[in-house]
């Protein structure tokens, strides 16, 4: 049985989302956030089709979001099975309020300052719909109307300063019916112990429940006794990874999840990281995958992401890959800057 004082579980391995085109999604992500490719490659599951890999400069783990490239889907809708959105984590409120500068600049439609727990955080939407949230911690109750008014000013920031870094995520969220059933599922099967319960300000009829190993690094499911069932498409989350330190201990989760009986993948190779994967009660595909061997196992740092580099099972179908690449970019056109989608009034509500 997994030790509650020791948990297996480390924190958010990466998170992998949805995109409809390789071009725009690795502008916004680089250009626009400021993140690194850290990995161009194809999707192990359907390999005429992309996987990108975006995070700090060594593609650290809890740093990393992925994108699965798939025009041909309609656009996904959050829900039970399809998680509601990921936050990434800034310094302070001033990094915060630059970023809020920074994104209007650029055309991105965004949120004014929210309050939050100890926690105040601006929402916006990638050019595909994935609702983004960035956040900060306070030390003192903020003065929303006078932050608002501070955040609504106009500034020339156009650059990222390095105060601004996005280095980690700090939470994602999945959407769950049951608080209990949700925390006895995730104590007993990843030893995650609930770090903070809170009523969400942005929607009466749910809460929002943080269930991890830190108070910066966690699941922060929103919990609604009725919410509709979600899909899966361009703009959703696929599925979100947490990390364990080595296939010892992802083998342990294993062994838990054989006893009570849940069905899981086994453990998968993905190259720079071994993979396990099984759904939470409510639908939301969730992912232990390994710290190692990382993303640098077969790129030295300064070139990470700059080629595309596949497993070496997959070599000896190269050519018939790229060939299928390059004819998925002709029939996508895709436009530069963006029509950013608008960021909803009330962001984290699920009803
Ligand atoms: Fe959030
Ligand atoms: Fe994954």
């Amino acid at each position: 049985m997994t030790n509650l004082s020791q948990p297996l579980i480390k924190g958010l391995h990466h998170v992998t989302l949805i995109t409809s085109s390789e071009l725009v999604n690795r502008r916004f992500y680089t250009e626009i956030l400021g993140l690194k490719r850290v990995k161009l490659s194809v999707n192990q599951d359907d390999i005429f089709h992309r996987h990108l890999f975006y995070g700090d400069e060594k593609g650290s783990s809890g740093s990393v979001v992925t994108f699965f490239e798939w025009p041909h889907l309609s656009e996904g809708r959050a829900g039970l099975s399809s998680p509601h959105h990921l936050a990434y984590s800034v310094k302070n409120l001033d990094a915060l309020q630059k970023w809020a500068s920074l994104l209007k600049n650029k055309g991105v439609y965004v949120s004014r300052p929210y309050s939050i727990g100890d926690r105040v955080s601006i929402y916006f939407r990638d050019p595909d719909g994935v609702l983004l949230e960035l956040t900060c911690r306070v030390d003192d109750e903020v003065d929303l109307q006078f932050l608002t008014e501070i955040f609504s000013e106009e500034s020339s920031i156009n650059s990222i300063s390095s105060d601004m870094r996005l280095k980690y995520m700090d939470h994602a969220s999945p959407i769950a019916t049951d608080a209990t059933i949700l925390e006895r599922f995730l104590q007993k099967i990843l030893g995650l112990r609930r770090i903070s319960k809170i009523e969400n300000p942005h929607d009466p009829s749910s809460i929002i429940l943080g269930i991890g190993v830190e108070e910066d690094d966690f699941l922060g499911y929103i919990v609604s006794p009725v919410v509709r069932v979600g899909s899966i498409g361009v703009g959703s989350i696929h599925h979100i990874a947490v990390k364990v330190m080595d296939e010892d201990e992802q083998r342990e989760i294993m062994r838990i999840l054989d006893t009570i009986g849940i069905i899981h993948s086994g453990i998968v190779d993905r190259f720079w990281f071994k993979s396990l994967y099984f759904r939470d009660p409510f639908g939301n595909l969730l992912e232990v995958a390994t710290d190692g061997p990382g993303y640098t196992v077969d790129e030295p740092p300064e070139s990470l992401g700059t080629r595309l580099v596949l497993p070496p099972w997959l070599e000896s179908e190269r050519k018939k890959i790229e060939y299928n690449l390059k004819l998925l970019d002709s029939r996508h056109k895709v436009m530069w800057p963006p029509n950013y989608p608008p960021t909803p009034e009330m962001p984290e509500r699920v009803n």
